[in-house]
């Protein structure tokens, strides 16, 4: 089994790179089903979860080619054999259900296992059907699968009671080809929404609003293939900015969109970083201020996003006075207070809400990683604990995150991999 071994009190410098966002390429790749034509991602990060996703459509008779020059993915879909995909891999990495959108506009016909839930939530996928079905499908669940069929799919007005990133996602691909104008409201305004309606738009796509509350889907005959480069990954360049903050350091992250991040980046000043834009794909953050106790809720984007709440949690353990997390989207993301309680944190769980009261000194201990996000806020305590931090379970961190590791110690980390 692998570990991650994390040296600490550790001061970091010089600069790091950040790779294309995951959460923006899964549902891309998802969406090339919709185009039996070659169409090439480039700077493709190499994820377990884009490798979980690729080998579903390997199994779905596409051919799935990766070249590591410009780490360029070129997929085609043409010879896709509408079958029940793998119920494993889907099992494994729920975002593979971000499939069904594309299948069941493509071929008016989808049977996948039900993706199941995750240690952060239960993951339902009932706003994702709804949307199916106000485009026409007939929707079953039995036995474990739900399955979707569609003559064809007509375009229609879709109101998501929560602005869920998948739902949005799967409803957006379902109506790219449909007949009419799709209107989908309380949409989720996630960057990665962005991206993926870019994406289309570049294939021949009529999509408006996306990256807002409203997206307008006028449906097209066909989509042709493309080459397309994906948006940074804005919750890996957060890490890193936590990374300079735990550390009392300075460093320069490259790779970022600063709008994308605004909502991390404001906390943060809050908290007392100071950041210099450099061109308009860097910054410099400047850690070394005493840090101040701020309040955080998680909020659908522009607000702060989840997958920063357990990061900068590992961050205000260290930081004097008592702050508060309210993590408002998922109903068990809680499950790295226990771990960072373990390396001396002080921290009290009142339901939704986390009270930390800042502790002088962390201390280096055998840890969990209980999520992706968790696995990385248990590398940035441990930079900043005193002594030897062993984290455990890190298949987690190697589903989201590319050459963690290597990106840390080139930034002075002592941190290293163990096959124990
Ligand atoms: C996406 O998950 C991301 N994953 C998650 O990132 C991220 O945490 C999440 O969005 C929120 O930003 C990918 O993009 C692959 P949701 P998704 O649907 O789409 C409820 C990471 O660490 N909901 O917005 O599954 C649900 O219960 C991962 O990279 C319904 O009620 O998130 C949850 O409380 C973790 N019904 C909330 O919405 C539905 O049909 C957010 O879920 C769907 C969702």
């Amino acid at each position: 089994m692998e570990k991650i071994i994390v040296k600490g009190v550790k001061k970091l410098d010089g600069e790091v790179n950040i790779s294309c966002a995951k959460n923006s390429v899964l549902p891309i790749i998802a969406a090339t089903i919709l185009c039996p034509q070659d169409i090439t991602i480039t700077n493709t990060p190499i994820l377990e979860d884009v490798e979980v996703i690729c080998t579903l459509l390997s199994q779905l008779n596409c051919n799935v080619n990766f070249s590591k020059v410009n780490n360029d993915l070129t997929i085609n879909t043409s010879n896709l054999n509408p079958v029940d995909a793998s119920t494993d891999l889907i099992r494994k990495m729920r975002a593979s259900f971000l499939i069904m959108g594309p299948m069941l506009s493509r071929f008016g016909y989808c049977k996948l296992s039900l993706p199941g839930g995750c240690n952060i939530g239960s993951r339902p996928i009932d706003l994702h059907l709804k949307g199916f079905k106000a485009l026409g499908a007939d929707v079953n669940i039995g036995h474990g699968f739900v399955e979707v069929k569609a003559n064809k799919l007509t375009g229609n007005r879709i109101y998501l009671d929560f602005p869920s990133v998948g739902a949005t996602e799967n409803i957006l691909t379902a109506s790219v080809l449909a007949n009419g104008t799709t209107i989908i409201e309380n949409a989720a305004e996630e960057p990665e929404i962005e991206d993926l309606a870019k994406f289309l738009n570049s294939m021949g796509a009529n999509i408006e609003g996306a990256g807002r509350g409203k997206i307008t889907i006028h449906g097209v005959k066909e989509l042709k293939g493309i080459k397309y480069t994906p948006i940074y990954d804005r919750i890996e360049a957060g890490t890193f900015m936590i990374a300079a903050a735990i550390t009392n350091s300075i460093i320069k992250i490259n790779g970022i969109n600063e709008e994308h991040l605004r909502p991390v980046i404001e906390k943060l000043k809050e908290c007392g970083l100071k950041f210099e834009k450099v061109g308009n794909q860097s910054i410099i953050v400047d850690g070394r201020e005493k840090k101040k106790a701020v309040d955080i809720k998680t909020l659908p984007y522009p607000g702060f996003p989840t997958d920063m709440q357990s990061q900068i949690m590992s961050l205000l353990c260290l930081t004097n006075g008592i702050s508060i997390i309210t993590e408002t989207i998922f109903e068990n993301r809680f499950m790295h207070v226990t771990e960072l309680v373990r390396m001396g944190a002080n921290i009290k769980i009142d339901g939704r809400t986390a009270i930390i009261e800042g502790v002088s000194k962390l201390t280096g201990a055998k840890v969990k990683a209980t999520d992706l996000r968790a696995g990385a806020a248990m590398i940035l305590a441990g930079l900043a604990a005193e002594g030897e931090t062993e984290i455990s379970d890190i298949y987690h961190i190697d589903r989201g995150y590319v050459n963690i590791e290597e990106k840390f110690r080139n930034l002075g980390a002592e941190i290293y991999r163990i096959n124990v």
